[in-house]
């Protein structure tokens, strides 16, 4: 979180019309991000929801998973918030989602790192607006499409703006 504690960085991949998912699924196969999204969170913690926890079906191996959520689970460590979630973190925070911890998380995250996916697929969970004035986009670079990923994609990474705390 910004000035104490671990850093937070809100990770998704977004499509070109602000679609993040489908019900419990992902609307689309790009395995390129899904390989990244394990290069950049093996070895940190993640902190999801509730129902990203069961889209996904299981704990993800080789790094710490803490689930969002007002019931206890059983086999997952959970937190009844957020901020308790971060608060319980002692490895590089990565917010993972679904739309309510982005949403939630856009406040206290250091940093956003959205792969775009290049399509605009139906869907009716979507990601919340970046407000300009607290984010800023650093970085963009195209990722090479590989047989396994359904649409092109770029990595975008934001960075928080001097005043946008
Ligand atoms: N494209 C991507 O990168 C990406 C990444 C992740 C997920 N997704 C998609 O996102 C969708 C799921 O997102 P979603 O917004 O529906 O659900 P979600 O954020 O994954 O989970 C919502 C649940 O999490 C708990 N929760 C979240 N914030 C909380 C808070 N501040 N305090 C207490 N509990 C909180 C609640 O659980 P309880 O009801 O148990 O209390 C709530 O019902 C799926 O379609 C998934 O595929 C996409």
């Amino acid at each position: 979180m910004v000035g104490e504690g671990q850093p937070v960085t809100l990770i998704a991949a977004v499509a070109e019309n602000g679609v993040i998912g489908r019900g419990l699924a992902i609307p689309w196969r790009v395995s390129s991000d899904l390989r990244r999204f394990k290069a950049r969170t093996t070895g940190n913690t993640i902190i999801i929801g509730r129902r990203t926890h069961e889209s996904i079906g299981k704990t993800l191996p080789g790094r710490r998973t803490i689930v969002v959520t007002r019931r206890p689970i059983d086999g997952v460590e959970a937190a009844k918030s957020l901020a308790e979630a971060i608060a319980m973190s002692t490895t590089p925070v990565f917010l993972a989602g679904g739309a309510r911890i982005y949403a939630e998380g856009m406040a206290l995250a250091d940093g956003i790192e959205i792969t775009r996916v290049h399509a605009t697929p139906d869907g009716d969970v979507h990601f919340p607006p970046i407000d300009p004035e607290r984010f800023r986009l650093v970085d963009i670079v195209p990722g090479e499409q590989g047989e396994r990923d359904e649409f092109a994609f770029s990595f975008e990474t934001y960075a928080r703006t001097p005043t946008g705390n």
